[in-house]
């Protein structure tokens, strides 16, 4: 990271070789961060469907509800909101560096907006496609089955990342779309439960193992980061998420050998969920490398860390 500093840095929440928690307000914690010093962003900001609707899970009736921070404030304050974390995240961005955002209709049109007139050149938009999305339930309209990802650089003249060949090459195990040796397109089939491969961008919404920490309202599947970091980004690139909840952008970055720096308003999405995955991963690395692990690490969830590495090694997550 770069020396020049807005404000007094806070101290991190979890600190360990190459990866940072901080806890507090995305742009309270951005505004602290040094310019022009993150390799890539991906940014999963609320997206204001907590409306009391009612939705299905696993064949029962549930609320739609998240919590108090997925709330809409309304159409003007949620486009101040995005306009706001989205300008904070282009001072702290490296000139060649890209931004991930991800939504639904609720929200995505606020954030193409704001990068758009905050003078961004927009790469992609991405379908993710979710073959097991939830029917709709009052059947009064099409059932949503997809999020929107916008992947976004500073400038048009800027020299992004993009691993073009490695995406090519990748076969279809986990995205039912995407064939082996072919362009890999913007439609992405990827399965939200991780026990189903698929053969689709078509990822499922996480799986079990995603969850042995306990699972975050709306947390990402690691296969849909994955794709994103090996895609947007180089080893050792310093990945930033300013609305990390469970860290699953911190978990890919740390099994692609990347960096992370995440941040989150949520003391206890960090403590219970953030945290322990990450050094789930950190434990499982330091135990293949043979290397002892850093500092304080205790390894204590070695039995677990183990069961990861494997899953990972086997290509399961
Ligand atoms: C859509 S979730 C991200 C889930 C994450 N991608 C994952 O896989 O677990 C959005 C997160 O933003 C956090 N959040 C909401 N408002 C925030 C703010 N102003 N600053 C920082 N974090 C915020 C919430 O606590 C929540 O964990």
């Amino acid at each position: 990271m770069r020396e020049t500093q807005s404000k007094q840095m806070r101290k991190p929440i979890f600190s360990q070789i190459g990866v940072q928690l901080y806890h507090g307000d995305a742009m309270e914690v951005l505004g602290e961060m040094p310019e022009e010093s993150a390799d890539m962003i991906f940014a999963d900001p609320p997206y204001g469907l907590s409306n009391d609707g009612m939705s299905v899970h696993a064949g029962k009736r549930v609320s739609v509800n998240k919590g108090a921070w997925d709330r809409s404030r309304g159409v003007e304050a949620d486009f101040a909101f995005h306009k706001a974390w989205i300008s904070a995240c282009r001072r702290v961005l490296k000139p060649n560096g890209t931004l991930w955002v991800s939504g639904t209709y609720h929200s995505i049109y606020a954030c193409g907006f704001a990068l758009q007139s905050g003078g961004w050149h927009l790469l992609n938009e991405i379908c993710w496609y979710k073959p097991n999305a939830a029917p709709h339930l009052a059947c009064r309209m099409f059932a949503a089955s997809h999020e929107t990802l916008i992947w976004a650089r500073k400038t048009k003249s800027a020299k992004h990342t993009f691993h073009y060949r490695e995406m090519r090459r990748e076969s279809g195990n986990w995205d039912f779309l995407k064939k082996a040796n072919r362009q890999m397109r913007s439609v992405w089939g990827i399965s939200e439960e991780e026990d189903v491969p698929t053969t689709a961008w078509a990822f499922n919404t996480p799986g079990r193992s995603e969850k042995v920490h306990g699972k975050h309202p709306t947390q990402k599947p690691l296969k849909l980061l994955e794709r994103i970091v090996r895609a947007s980004t180089d080893t050792g690139a310093v990945i930033l998420d300013p609305f990390c909840g469970s860290a699953t952008t911190g978990v890919a970055a740390l099994l692609q050998k990347r960096k992370f720096v995440g941040i989150d308003a949520s003391r206890e999405f960090l403590e219970k969920l953030a945290i322990p995955r990450l050094d789930a991963v950190l434990c499982a690395n330091a135990k293949f490398s043979g290397e002892p692990s850093n500092n304080d690490h205790t390894c204590e969830n070695s039995q677990l860390t183990l069961t990861l590495r494997t899953d990972i090694s086997q290509g399961s997550i």
